[in-house]
């Protein structure tokens, strides 16, 4: 154990809120046993008390523990998936404090895929609740420095840069029926394909978030316009002259895993000294189930398309 995880799991204790890294992005972390570390979480991020946090947790026994409605579903999609970058929103017990799930009677969980941040929840001996890293409806954190950026005063266990590089999936889960809430690299049709694959029969769904936040129209956004291009035939010049001529365009590639991961890092670099991002996608990629998690992201960060 290092004695920069013993101290992160001390500050926790003490009602401190600390930089954690995970597959996905880095999340900035209070202990589900600490009122006052919750609250930290809320005030620095400057993030509104109506969107409810995502219960990390380092075995299955604890996501258990923290909701009453795990089912068969639950096992196999944690058996699979976990640890990894799949939230479950189950029924909350009653030891899930409000302040968490902003007053909802349902709680997202997560076995976060990181070697640290699930070392960390075994020495603190409960779960943490995190956000991602970031001020409130900017560009998620893909490393350490990006945390520091935001949050000098704030302890940041350094885990390298993250190798999903898009938020978790978020489904809920009842009953026989899965409802997708945010896209993620998890896919719909893995999530079928794995439910199938052990007989089970259950209805998977895109839907509309139940708590607007994680889905608010723009969120992720960098300081410079991102211009998203769906048509391939689309005609640039109608820009505003002012916007387009310092753009820079992001190259996404062929490879959905590697765009993912380096998406945020790259819309972060681009921001600093371009007047606009233009994003292209290609009608393959905005029908394919493995572009999903990330056509939302951009779609989020997009201030318009064409
Ligand atoms: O990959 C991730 O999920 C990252 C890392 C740090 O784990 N976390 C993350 O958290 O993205 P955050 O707070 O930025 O987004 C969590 C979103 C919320 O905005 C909301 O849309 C959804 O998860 N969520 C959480 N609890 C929910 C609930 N009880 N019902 C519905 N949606 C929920
Ligand atoms: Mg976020």
């Amino acid at each position: 154990m290092s004695a920069d995880i013993k101290k992160a799991a001390e500050l926790l204790r003490n009602g401190d809120v600390v930089g954690i890294p995970t597959e996905t992005v880095y999340g900035l972390a209070g202990s589900i046993a600490s009122k006052a570390g919750i609250q930290k979480i809320f005030e620095i991020k400057e993030r509104p008390f109506f969107d409810p946090l995502i219960v990390h947790v380092a075995n299955i026994e604890q996501a258990k523990a923290y909701t009453t409605n795990w089912n068969t579903i639950c096992d196999v999609l944690a058996e699979n998936f976990w640890p990894g970058p799949l939230t479950m929103v189950l029924k909350k017990s009653y030891e899930v404090d409000d302040l968490i799930t902003a007053g909802l009677d349902s709680v997202g969980v997560r076995m976060p895929n990181h070697a640290m941040t699930l070392e960390l929840i075994e020495e603190l001996g409960n779960p943490v609740a995190a956000p991602s890293a970031n001020k409130f409806k900017k560009t998620s954190p893909t490393s350490f420095e990006h945390v520091k950026e935001s949050f000098p005063d704030t302890m940041v266990l350094d885990g390298g840069a993250c190798e999903v590089g898009i938020e978790s999936t978020v489904i809920g889960v009842f009953d026989d029926k899965v409802s997708i809430y945010r896209p993620g690299m998890i896919s719909k049709g893995q999530i079928e394909k794995t439910l199938e694959k052990n007989n089970i029969v259950a209805n998977v769904e895109v839907v509309e978030s139940p708590v607007a936040p994680g889905q608010l129209k723009h969120h992720y956004m960098p300081k410079v316009p991102v211009i998203l291009v769906k048509d391939q035939a689309a005609d640039l010049s109608q820009i505003d002259s002012k916007i387009i001529e310092n753009s820079a365009t992001l190259y996404l590639g062929f490879n959905s895993a590697m765009a993912a991961r380096k998406l945020y890092q790259d819309l972060r670099e681009l921001d600093k000294d371009h007047s606009c991002i233009i994003i292209k996608l290609n009608e393959e990629q905005l029908a394919s189930d493995e572009w999903q998690g990330i056509i939302n992201r951009i779609e989020k960060a997009a201030s318009f398309f064409i």
